[in-house]
């Protein structure tokens, strides 16, 4: 397929002083990418769609791009995750980006498989496998729950304010990127707390490039898609209150907290889909969203194997971990 996103980036690397990371071969305990082939992935691939359009960020050589050039990697141009970067996170700029396809079409972004690949001769391959989140600007896009989101959130040219309250096409491509923006902080943060989240590996725009949760390429399914035995769905549920209590310690509600929002990686919850993650403080609604993510996740857990589950427990439990509250 061809390469789209941040994979179209073409640069060249005879004109500047890049060294690699130092932390480039440290280990961490986050290291959860330890593959070294790659296999066909499953995924659900929605080749009709065009990204190419919006996601071409500059930074074409002279003489345009070139079709048979590989797609450098983007990741020293880009925002970057938190230190200590994991050990399989590629950082060398003589890596290539492969684009697999769209995994998955969301609501409001469309989520990617890429491969970055630094194969340098005499040294041993290295490779990892990302998970590109295009959050769309302009078109599709459902905005009916923005309003509660984003309140709080502080915006403070007004012109750009009132290009978000009348939805322009202006006004849409901020919200893009402003989502694109908070997940990968709040992701930063949570993943720096040492909850099961995904790397945020890097930041272009409205385009997130994150840990792929999954195993060489085949994402890992979600915890609606399960049918858990009683002794997998307990271990599971207090899994997940761990990470809650992680959340909510860090000062954060999920806010849109469901088993579709759930990854389930060889037994272990990972968190994901997190823009709209609530200030559990500084947000007036933040204390409703807990509630609701509480009720979502006990009804589904209920329903599947932990009886036990019950939203007044659990939410309470949060709220005993919350900083300040
Ligand atoms: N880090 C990841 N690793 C593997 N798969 C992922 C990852 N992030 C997202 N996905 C896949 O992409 C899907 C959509 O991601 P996400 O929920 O973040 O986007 P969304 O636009 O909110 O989608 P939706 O409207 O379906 O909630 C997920 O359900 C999951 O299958
Ligand atoms: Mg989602």
């Amino acid at each position: 397929m061809a390469a789209s996103g941040s994979s179209k980036r073409r640069r060249r690397f005879d004109d500047d002083g890049w060294t690699p990371s130092p932390t480039d071969h440290d280990h961490d305990d986050h290291d959860h990418q330890d593959r070294d082939h790659v296999d066909d992935h499953d995924c659900d691939h929605d080749r009709d769609r065009d990204h190419d359009h919006d996601h071409d960020h500059g930074a074409t050589s002279d003489d345009g791009p070139d079709p048979d050039e590989p797609a450098w990697s983007s990741y020293r141009d880009a925002s970057r995750g938190p230190e200590p970067v994991p050990a399989w996170v590629v950082t060398d700029p003589r890596a290539t980006d492969v684009d697999h396809g769209v995994l998955k079409t969301g609501k409001e972004a469309d989520v990617s498989l890429v491969e970055r690949t630094l194969d340098v001769e005499g040294e041993p391959v290295h490779r990892s496998w990302l998970a590109v989140k295009r959050y769309r600007s302009a078109e599709h896009r459902m905005f009916h729950r923005d309003a509660g989101y984003l309140e709080g959130r502080r915006v403070r040219k007004s012109r750009e304010m009132r290009a978000m309250a009348t939805r322009t096409d202006f006004g849409r491509d901020l919200i893009a990127g402003q989502r694109a923006a908070a997940e990968f902080a709040v992701l930063g943060r949570l993943w720096s707390a040492g909850a099961a989240v995904p790397y945020p590996v890097q930041l272009i725009g409205t385009e997130l490039m994150m840990e792929f949760v999954g195993h060489d390429g085949v994402a890992a399914p979600r915890l609606a898609q399960l049918r858990p035995d009683r002794r997998l769905a307990r271990n599971l549920y207090d899994q997940m209150r761990e990470v809650l209590r992680q959340l909510a310690d860090a000062g954060y509600a999920h806010g849109d907290l469901s088993a579709y929002n759930t990854l389930v990686h060889d037994d272990r919850i990972v968190l994901i889909d997190l823009p709209q993650a609530v200030d559990l403080v500084g947000n007036p609604q933040g204390f409703a969203y807990l509630r609701r993510d509480c009720e979502n996740i006990c009804t589904w857990f209920a329903a599947h194997g932990a009886p036990h589950a019950d939203a007044t427990d659990l939410e309470a439990e949060l709220l005993r971990s919350v900083p300040g509250a």
